[in-house]
């Protein structure tokens, strides 16, 4: 796992806190600097109707109304720590009409689903904001409900090759107080490290901000 990882911002008080205060404005971001990755994610993750799918830190809900119009028939369930995120995620996903989910305010450390419980397990923008010691035993705790044979699918800010991608970086290194706090990090060699295999990694760059999309399978049987 030779990848330097920079020393995360904040404790997840102040992550919790930030994103309450950001809620209002979030969108901007996300549809600004993510919105491809999203779509490619989506893309990879291939959901079928009828499936179960858990999206871990769901925010404001952009790419969980995409899960669920993939998913009339099937069950989608969201969890995030911000209230007010969650409050705007349920504002935005009431329009669509479905009933076919349900929204959770909790900490991803610990879900509160069954062992085994879905087919798709979607996650996007989180590793990059919390401690590096913190990333195997969240996404144990994702590979715990995800069902064998089920996939993963991270996005995350990730390393820029180039020094336009690195410009992101860069602001994170001078701590400017308004940005949210995300660095560069790698998922797949933690995935690798747990069990899942048959990796999927792709590399875009929107506006120059650098993410990369991680999808993994749990093998049958790897608990
Ligand atoms: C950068 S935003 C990404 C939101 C959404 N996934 C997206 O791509 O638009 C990070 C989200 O993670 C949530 N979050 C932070 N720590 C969390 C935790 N420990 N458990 C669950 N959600 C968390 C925040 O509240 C926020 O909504």
């Amino acid at each position: 796992m030779e990848q330097e990882i920079l020393k995360a911002r904040y404790t997840q008080q102040e992550i919790t806190r930030k994103y309450n205060w950001i809620a209002p404005i979030y969108d901007l971001f996300g549809v600004l600097m993510e919105s491809k990755y999203r779509q490619r994610a989506l893309e990879i993750a291939a959901i079928r109707n009828g499936e179960k799918v858990l999206e871990v830190a769901l925010g404001t809900g952009l790419n969980f109304v995409e899960i669920l119009k993939r998913n009339p028939n099937g069950w989608v369930d969201g969890v995030d720590v911000s209230m007010k995120m969650v409050a705007k995620a349920r504002n935005k996903i009431c329009k669509t009409g479905q009933r076919n989910y349900t929204l959770h305010l909790c900490d991803c450390r610990h879900l509160p689903f069954e062992d085994e419980a879905f087919d798709v397990v979607m996650n996007q923008y989180l590793l990059d904001i919390l401690p590096v010691e913190d990333f195997i035993p969240i996404l144990l705790e994702f590979k715990r409900v995800l069902k064998g044979g089920g996939r993963i699918v991270l996005v995350n800010m990730t390393k820029g090759e180039r020094w336009l991608n690195q410009i992101y970086e860069g602001i994170y290194r001078l701590k400017p107080p308004l940005l949210a706090g995300c660095r560069g990090v790698m998922a797949q060699p933690f995935l690798k490290k747990i069990g899942f295999d048959q990796f999927q990694r792709e590399f875009v760059s929107q506006l120059g901000f650098p993410s990369e999309v991680v999808r993994g399978m749990k093998r049958n049987g790897s608990g």
